[in-house]
Parts: C-alpha cells; structure tokens; sequence
C-alpha cells in the first residue's frame, strides 16, 4: 500500500517474547482423529432453500460466515430472516451496530410471520459481543455490521483495517472456542475500499455476497469461498413486500420483459452449477466528439473494449466512430468468457439493426482471432434454453446438437442475423 492516502496507516500488535522452540512444552492434547465427530452432522438450516444450498446444507456450527454486498441490497433484511428461522429451535442473539431495537423491530413487522424468540443487542461495542458469546448459551450471532463495531482494546475508530481485522480474528477464535455460529454483515464500497470485507475474505470461513440491483427484484446470493461446501454457488432470491423469498425458477423472472429487438440477445450463462438464462442487450450509437466511448454494466470494461477490437478486425464491423453500452438485465454481473458471442451478437444486431432469429440462446468464448471456442457444460445450458421454450441455439462448432447452429467464427455468426420484422 502507498501512503498519501487515509486510512492507510495500520496498527499492529507487538507480540511478546516466546520461549525457545527447544524449550518448548505440549499445552494441548491432540485429539484421536476417527473419534472426533464430523461439523457436517451438527449443520442446521437457515429455513431458506436457496441459503441453505449455497452454504452448502446450512450454517456449521463454530464457523464465521461473512455476507458482503452494496448497501440497500437487502443484507439486514437476509440476516433477520436468518436469524429468526434458525430461532425456531436454536438460541440466537442479533447484534446491530447499523439500527436501534426500534428500527429492527420495524423492519421485522413487514417480514411474514417473523418468529420473534430470539434475543437482540443493540450495541457497536465488540467486547460485549465477544462476553455474550462466551456465555456459551447462544449458537448463532449474527452482528450487523462488521464496519460499526469497535474494540476498546484498539486505539482506531470504527471501520478502520485495525479494527476490523481484530475484531474479525477474535471472532474467528472465539467462534471455534464457544461452538457458536456467527453471520456477519460487511458492506462493499464502489471503490472497494480498504476496510472491507476484502480485508476479512481469508479469515472467515465462508464468504457470500449478496448482489444484484438495488431497485431491482432479484438478488444472487454467491459463494465465493466456503470451507464447508462448494464454491461459486449461487442462490437466488427476490425482494418482495414481506422479505426476501426464495426464486425458484430466475430465468423466467430475468425474461419477462425481453422484447425481441435489435441489441437484444439471451443468453445461458452458468451459475456456478446451475444454468441461468440472461438477456444481454448492447447500444450503438455515433460517437459524439469522435473519441468512442465504451460502456459497460454487469461485465468487465477492458473485456468490452478486446471484444470491440476483434469484431473490428476479424468480423468486418466498423465501430470505430461509435458509442458501445452494454447491459446485462438484472443487474448481475457476469464474468464468465462463455458470454463473448452474445457480447458481439447483441453489438452487431443494434449496429446493423437486424435482429437474431427468434427464439434463440447464445454462449461461446471469442477468441482474438474471431474464433469461437467451446466452453464448460453446454448440454446443461442447452437444456435449460429448452425448458424455457428457446428452440435454436447459436454455439460453438464443438457442441454437437441436432437443433443448434455450430459456428467457427465471429464472421460466420454475424452473417446469421436477420432484418428486423419492426
Ligand atoms: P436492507 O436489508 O436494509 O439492506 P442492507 O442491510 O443491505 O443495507 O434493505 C434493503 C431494501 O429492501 C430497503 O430499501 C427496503 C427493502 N425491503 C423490501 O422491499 N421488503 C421488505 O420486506 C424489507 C424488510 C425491505
Ligand atoms: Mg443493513
């Protein structure tokens, strides 16, 4: 890190002296290992299908999960929904450091049938976190947030790197020592700031971020590391009027305002190991002061502007004198390379005006020749298009589908589109 900017400086513990490593005597007894009892059969549910499969089966007693995501994305609202389904028959303390009782309280008399046996702690004061936990009775604390809490221990001020770095590493301990479950809320900052939850990523056990438009209905709940489960995970889950529920089936949700016009493509990404189906929808326009921009919303910038370079010399598109915005609908972010040809696809159709044929999906990674190359799981991809009613796909050469358009190149795909019927 350089310095010249706040909150840039760190506050460290000095440790004290140890004795000699020949000196040193056992304190601990290790333990039989085919007597030690496995974590996986003391999981206990969240009462949320679709957290429960991301934690893959439930929360583990003894481990500290982090839920990052923007503020307003529904975080606290996740958390309190967490808590009271897990207080059905567990004891569990809320902490917030963000809201008062009142405020909680509130937000808990729109949620549907909130059970409400659980206790609540309105307090910034870490300490008194780490007492409560020792008393041993709770086993699950959630703490709302990670960035208003504070150690008297520590000189700094809430949300500071020292701070949070402290606080999460006795969490940690104190987690293992007590058997107790901890949930705790980190915010994201757009600049992705210092203290974050960027900082707590390799302390805790399982990360989760919550994403997805503020405004928007649907929410992904990711996991992007999990000492318990399977990384990448994604659930899905929708604000509604009483709370977050459930989505059983999101691309259906994420389709139903598609329109089939130029600029507009679907395709089927890969959610860790579920196959969702997303439209993906590009803007061409004349740039004005002759320095084209590039824009992007739900995928990498520097990607956009390789694949507008590509289209450019291998495809026969000029774009060199216009605007490109893309947008993935939703507001999910898609990193996965097996979205480039609907990138181009959707760039081309609002360029030229012509549509895809109707009822068509897309995936395949571009090359920097113009090649279109295979990607992981198309047959799983495949059939989700068709559960949705997609007849046609547009895939790479190597997927082998009697109803699927294979194709080598971005010339080739370019050629496959259509006039517009408008
Ligand atoms: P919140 O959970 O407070 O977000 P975060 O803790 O991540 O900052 O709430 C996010 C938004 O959700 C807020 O604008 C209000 C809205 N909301 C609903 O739409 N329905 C509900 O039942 C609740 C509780 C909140
Ligand atoms: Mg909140």
């Amino acid at each position: 890190m350089q310095c010249g900017a706040w909150d840039s400086m760190v506050e460290s513990v000095a440790i004290g002296k140890t004795k000699n490593a020949a000196q040193a005597t056992p304190t601990q007894k290790p333990e039989q290992f085919g007597a030690i009892t496995s974590a996986e059969k003391s999981r206990f549910k969240t009462g949320m299908t679709e957290v429960d499969s991301v934690l893959g089966g439930g929360i583990v007693p003894g481990s500290l999960t982090l839920l990052a995501g923007d503020p307003g994305i529904g975080k606290s609202t996740l958390v309190l929904q967490i808590a009271a389904e897990v207080a059905k028959d567990k004891k569990v303390l809320y902490v917030s450091g963000e809201e008062s009782a009142a405020q909680v309280k509130l937000r808990g008399g729109r949620l549907k049938d909130l059970h409400t046996e659980f206790d609540f702690l309105g307090s910034t004061d870490i300490d008194e976190v780490f007492a409560q936990a020792n008393t041993g009775q709770y086993e699950l604390i959630v703490v709302d947030s990670i960035q208003t809490m504070v150690s008297q221990n520590l000189s700094s001020a809430a949300g500071t790197t020292s701070q949070i770095t402290n606080n999460t590493n006795s969490l940690v301990r104190i987690a293992k020592s007590t058997h107790t479950a901890f949930v705790i809320i980190g915010h994201v900052t757009k600049e992705g700031n210092v203290a974050g939850p960027r900082l707590m990523e390799h302390l805790v056990d399982t990360v989760l971020y919550l994403e997805g438009e503020r405004y928007g209905l649907l929410k992904l709940l990711r996991s992007v590391k999990n000492r318990f489960g399977a990384t990448n995970e994604v659930g899905m889950l929708q604000m509604t009027e009483v709370g977050l529920e459930s989505v059983g089936n999101p691309s259906e949700a994420l389709l139903q305002e598609r329109q089939d016009l130029p600029g507009s493509v679907i395709y089927v990404g890969m959610e860790g190991s579920r196959p969702i189906l997303v439209e993906v929808q590009a803007l061409v326009s004349p740039s004005v002061f002759g320095y084209p921009k590039r824009v992007a919303d739900g995928f990498d910038m520097n990607r956009l502007g390789l694949l507008c370079a590509v289209m450019q010399k291998r495809g026969g598109v000029n774009l060199s004198s216009s605007d490109v915005y893309v947008n993935i609908v939703g507001g999910i972010r898609l990193s996965e390379p097996a979205i480039d040809l609907a990138i181009i696809l959707a760039i081309a159709s609002s360029a030229s005006g012509k549509v895809i044929p109707p009822n068509t999906v897309v995936f395949g990674e571009v090359g920097l020749s113009g090649e279109i190359r295979s990607v992981s799981m198309p047959q799983v991809r495949l059939k989700e298009a068709k559960k949705l009613g997609f007849e046609r796909a547009i895939v790479p050469a190597s997927v082998k589908d009697s109803k699927a358009t294979s194709i080598r190149t971005i010339k080739d795909v370019i050629k496959l589109l259509k006039p517009s019927g408008e």
